[in-house]
């Protein structure tokens, strides 16, 4: 008798819902077969729980450490396909937008689904540049870090001491309060980003100048000095604008996943954003840029990429080549290739950068060498963009601000989409216990 014949499949999926996918499963310890219900290419880890050797059992669970294989929301935000290369922001490929969008076009887009019309984006750009002052208080807060304090350290703790000025934020499924705090949040982040750069140097901070857009703002409170007049290069601030565009949004990363796993226990979206900056600020996702210049200096010329390269290969995983590989893409991360279009653009206006050369060649030999062919190792979106960042004026240090800036109209995209979610639920995730059983308590003398 083979399996299937000894017990009638159990049907896992919605009672009453006939379900026309199906994956059967063949419990090999009962003989028992069941057939889980497969929906948009998925099972739920839900259903199989009702796996069970005995009735008391608490039923089978998935394990999938750093979740590389669980889906855990649906989303209509962003579409990656990481095999072609494939960025879309609701639908709209990532180069379309880059080519023909402004930045608070973009985070439009991803907050409300559609490209704004004209009288939509007056109001929208209204909204932001009305709210981009921050309170006098917060000003302190920066003054009270030390000279060399990062600047990632400064911005997440200030974005977190913006819950304590603005506690209407808490009520958190109230529409309005919502979009208060959304214009607030990608209304501010720039100027405290500005400030603790000012603050870093020991410049006096700069008001934002609201008869500027975004980029150009953000240009203007970085490097305005008092005793000068500042007028941003347009070059430069649409090369500034359209890296905003390439990092607004990336679906389920690590910083994005923190958003959501912090709102879903419900505080307000200042400490959740606080904590999805502390995710990007890692060296492994959003401050590989910073590792990107750290390494193209340590490199130092052309003639030692062979070298370097050799040693990230023969470090087998210790070393790593910084701006190449992701989770997600196995093939040409499409912002990279947006990006070292920009670049052109802007060394046109600075100069070049005379690492450019160095990263140029280490990409020539990595898609060309073995270790990196077989793992389906890319440049990804932090590969070029420091050099731009470098070549703008901005200090190593600050190049995951940067990214943190316009990654907060993603972050709150996602945080709304989450909350209106009947699915979801506060993030809770199981683990596999491997820890010693139960064993009586030692009085210390006695240990
Ligand atoms: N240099 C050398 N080897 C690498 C690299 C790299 N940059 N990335 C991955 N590998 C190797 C790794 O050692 C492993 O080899 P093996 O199979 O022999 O053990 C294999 O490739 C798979 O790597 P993994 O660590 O399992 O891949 P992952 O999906 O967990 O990690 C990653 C993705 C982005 C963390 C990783 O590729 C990495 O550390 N890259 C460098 C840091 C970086 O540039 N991060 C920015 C990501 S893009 C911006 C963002 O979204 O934040």
């Amino acid at each position: 008798m083979t399996v299937a014949e000894m017990e009638m499949p159990k049907t896992l999926g919605e009672p009453g819902k006939e379900e026309v996918e199906a994956l059967s499963i063949t419990d090999r310890r009962t003989g028992r077969v069941y057939e889980v219900p497969i929906s948009n290419g998925t099972i739920r880890a839900m259903d199989l729980r009702q796996i069970k050797v005995k009735p008391e059992d608490f039923g089978l669970m998935s394990y999938d450490p750093a979740f590389m294989n669980t889906a855990n929301c649906k989303s209509r935000i962003t579409f990656i396909d990481g095999e072609k290369g494939i960025l879309r922001y609701r639908g709209y490929p990532i180069e379309q937008l880059a080519e023909n969008c402004t930045y608070l076009e973009v985070a439009y887009l991803l907050l409300y689904g559609e490209l704004p019309n004209r009288k939509q984006y007056q109001e929208w750009e209204r909204n932001i540049t009305f709210h981009t002052m921050i309170h006098e208080s917060l000003k302190k807060f920066m003054d009270g870090f030390n000279y060399d304090a990062h600047p990632m350290g400064m911005l997440i703790a200030t974005v977190a001491a913006m819950s304590t000025f603005y506690p209407d934020a808490h009520n958190i499924f109230d529409p309005a309060s919502r979009t208060k705090q959304t214009h607030r949040l990608i209304a501010k982040m720039p100027t405290l980003a500005a400030f603790a750069y000012r603050h870093s140097l020991g410049m006096p901070y700069v008001y934002p100048d609201n008869s500027l857009s975004y980029a150009e703002n953000f240009l203007h409170m970085l490097f305005k000095m008092p005793s000068e007049t500042y007028k941003p290069n347009p070059a430069i601030s649409r090369a500034l604008d359209v890296l905003f565009i390439l990092h607004a949004d990336h679906e389920q990363n690590c910083g994005t996943h923190a958003m959501r796993g912090i709102g879903s226990s419900h505080p307000d979206p200042y400490s959740a954003v606080a904590g999805a900056a502390a995710a990007l600020y890692g060296p492994l996702h959003g401050g590989a840029n910073e590792e990107v210049l750290k390494m193209l200096a340590e490199i130092g010329s052309k003639d030692r990429v062979p070298g370097f390269i050799k040693e990230v290969k023969e470090g087998k995983g210790e070393k790593r080549l910084m701006g190449f590989g992701h989770r997600v893409y196995k093939n040409y991360d499409p912002r990279a290739r947006i990006i070292k279009k920009i670049a052109d653009d802007v060394f046109e206006v600075t100069g070049r950068n005379p690492l450019l050369d160095i990263a140029l060649e280490l990409e020539r030999i990595a898609l060309q060498d073995d270790y990196f062919v077989k793992r389906k190792l890319y440049p990804n979106v932090d590969f070029y963009s420091g050099l731009i960042y470098q070549a703008i004026g901005m200090p190593t240090a600050a190049f995951t601000v940067l990214f943190a800036i316009p990654r907060t109209s993603g972050w709150i995209s996602q945080w709304q989409e989450m909350l209106a979610d009947p699915e979801q639920k506060i993030a809770r995730p199981r683990q596999v216990y491997i820890g010693p059983e139960e064993r009586q308590f030692v009085p210390i003398e006695k240990r």
